[in-house]
């Protein structure tokens, strides 16, 4: 048991017995009350989420957190917002979206229109790199992106697509690093302290709510990103959406997952080939 700034938080470090079944009595009734289901997520991350949820909400226990979020769906969306883990940023793993560029983006020149997926899109900056690169190949009109995330604050902030300048600035480099053929300045315009994305962008992408461990698949997607979503989900969880994705990925689609991620909980894993060594980019090749 450590203390925080006065507050014992009883989570803190390895958990007891008792602060496991709270644990897990809070997770039902998220998913009684709510509908989101948390129950097959990583412990570890979970639990440092809901240390710092509990801390900013200055309650003791698990117990009382339960009965505060129960009974307040501000305070579910606040919890959503700390175990969610919403840390991302633009052109965040530059050899993915490199290889996106030049694995399979020329396959996809050679059809009349295409659909990619990304789910888990958090505050949108992959979605929107994503985007960029397309329109930098000439692809972007005839590209449907689909993005998708559990939490609706996350969507909103995605949607307008208004980020701060000093932190666009900064991925300049990983732009350049993934490819990019111009400056990422090009592709927004500035207003005081914000950088606002080309509207241009937006026109192919549609936001949507969707949830990972409930919901049911897409279809006929020719790439589908899914990347640092996963890690957060136990290996049961995981196969779900592992085979969430290959349902929804046409035949010779292609997969791709977050740096430390793998298909090694895909039920289909067989089923697909790697694209480029060091990189979690995956296609199906088997049907
Ligand atoms: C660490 S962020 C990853 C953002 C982005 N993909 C990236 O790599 O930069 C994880 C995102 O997954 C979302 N997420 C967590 N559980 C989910 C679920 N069951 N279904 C859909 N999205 C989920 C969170 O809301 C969060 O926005």
């Amino acid at each position: 048991m450590r203390s925080s700034s006065g507050t014992a938080l009883q989570i803190e470090g390895t958990g007891t017995e008792l602060e496991e079944i709270e644990i897990r009595l809070l997770l039902e009734g998220i998913r009684l009350c709510y509908g989101y289901d948390f129950r097959e997520y990583a412990l570890s991350p979970l639990r440092r989420g809901l240390v710092s949820a509990m801390s900013r909400e200055g309650v003791r226990t698990v117990s009382a957190y339960q009965d505060r979020i129960l009974h307040d769906a501000a305070c579910m969306q606040r919890f959503l917002n700390m175990v969610g883990v919403n840390v991302t940023g633009m052109f965040r793993d530059p050899e993915l979206i490199r290889a996106i560029r030049e694995d399979v983006l020329p396959l996809l020149r050679t059809y009349p229109s295409s659909r990619i997926w990304i789910a888990g899109c958090a505050t949108g900056e992959e979605v929107y790199s994503v985007a960029i690169v397309l329109e930098e190949e000439g692809l972007l009109d005839r590209t449907s992106l689909y993005a998708t995330d559990i939490n609706e604050d996350m969507l909103a902030v995605a949607r307008l697509g208004t980020y701060p300048l000093e932190r666009m600035r900064r991925y300049e480099e990983s732009y350049e690093l993934a490819g990019g053929r111009r400056s990422l300045a090009g592709h927004y315009t500035v207003t005081g302290r914000s950088a606002r994305l080309n509207r241009r962008l937006q026109s192919s992408i549609t936001w949507a709510h969707h949830n990972l461990v409930s919901d049911g698949s897409f279809n006929d997607f020719h790439m589908i990103l899914c990347a640092n979503v996963l890690i957060y989900f136990r290996a049961s969880l995981q196969e779900r959406a592992h085979r969430l994705f290959y349902d929804s990925l046409v035949r010779g689609g292609f997969m791709a997952l977050g740096k430390r991620e793998s298909l090694l909980y895909c039920p289909d894993r067989d089923h697909y080939e790697q694209v480029r060594d060091g990189v979690s980019l995956y296609r199906k090749m088997r049907w």
